[in-house]
């Protein structure tokens, strides 16, 4: 094994069974590698399978068939303990921020609650941590005492990365973690995480159905098609070296050329 390999998905298949009992093969002989540091690509159009690979990698749900391994290490024969430590070296970033929130929780202890939960911090250092983060990803100190209703979606997706990346993770999932948010607030996250990219911290897995944002992210992606890797692109190049005709599909169906060219601009 390539000891710089974080994430290795290997032959992974899932079925699930539809409501009149017929099974729904979602998954179909899906390999997919992270390696440190790299941000990593998902794209397909609705329907192709995307979050349920992330789902598979979170350990929502089990896969039918095929192995995930995280630094090597198989993740569905885990410990307790030993998945306590994967829930922390892998976050995930969902499309709807609020719904990761619970509604009477304040920021502060939201963000707080996971430092002291993972990284075994006393209240006061998670609170100075809590303030650090926030400032990271700019947002200024009164935010720690607000309530999630009272910030907006790009606000709420900024603190849930900030707790994100507080607690020190290999690998960050985003799965469609900017589709939901205006032209500016996409812009804002975009931004954050090409910052956060630089510096490669950790690994990503970007989950989006724009080809061009990954183009602009990524430095390789995956191009599903109803549940299969049909190409994996490289590079800055995908729109232009992409020759699979499914990826051309997906280009001409879901890759809105004047959105994504008006958020990229900006930043
Ligand atoms: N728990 C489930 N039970 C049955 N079918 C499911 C379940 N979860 C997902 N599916 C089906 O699996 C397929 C893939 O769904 P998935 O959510 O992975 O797609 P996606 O690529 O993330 O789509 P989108 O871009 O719209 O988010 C869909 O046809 C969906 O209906
Ligand atoms: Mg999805």
């Amino acid at each position: 094994m390539n000891a710089n390999l974080i994430l290795e998905m290997k032959e992974i298949h899932k079925t699930f069974k539809g409501n009149t009992g017929e099974n729904r093969q979602v998954l179909k002989a899906v390999n997919i590698e992270v390696k440190a540091g790299e941000c990593v690509g998902i794209v397909g159009e609705s329907g192709s399978g995307k979050s349920t690979l992330a789902k598979l990698i979170v350990h929502l749900i089990p896969a039918t068939k095929g192995q995930i391994f995280f630094k090597g290490k198989d993740i569905t024969c885990l410990s307790k303990k030993e998945l306590k430590a994967y829930y922390r070296k892998v976050q995930m970033v969902f499309q709807e921020p609020l719904s990761t929130f619970s509604p009477k929780m304040k920021i502060g202890t939201y963000l707080s609650e996971s430092f002291i939960h993972y990284e075994n911090m006393k209240k006061s250092e998670a609170h100075k941590r809590a303030l650090e983060l926030l400032k990271m990803v700019g947002l200024c100190e009164t935010y720690i005492n607000k309530y999630p209703h009272e910030l907006s979606g790009g606000e709420l997706q900024r603190v849930v990365i900030a707790r994100s990346i507080g607690i020190n993770p290999d690998l960050i999932i985003c799965d469609e973690a900017t589709s939901a948010l205006d032209v500016s607030l996409q812009k804002q996250i975009i931004e954050l995480l090409m910052n956060f990219k630089k510096n490669n911290q950790f690994s990503t897995l970007f989950i989006t159905h724009d080809l061009a944002l990954a183009e602009r992210l990524c430095d390789r992606t995956y191009v599903m098609y109803q549940g299969e890797i049909v190409e994996v692109l490289k590079g800055n190049d995908i729109v232009e070296s992409a020759v699979n005709p499914y990826t051309r599909k997906l280009l001409e169906s879901v890759f809105n050329m004047k959105k994504i060219k008006e958020v990229l601009e900006a930043v």
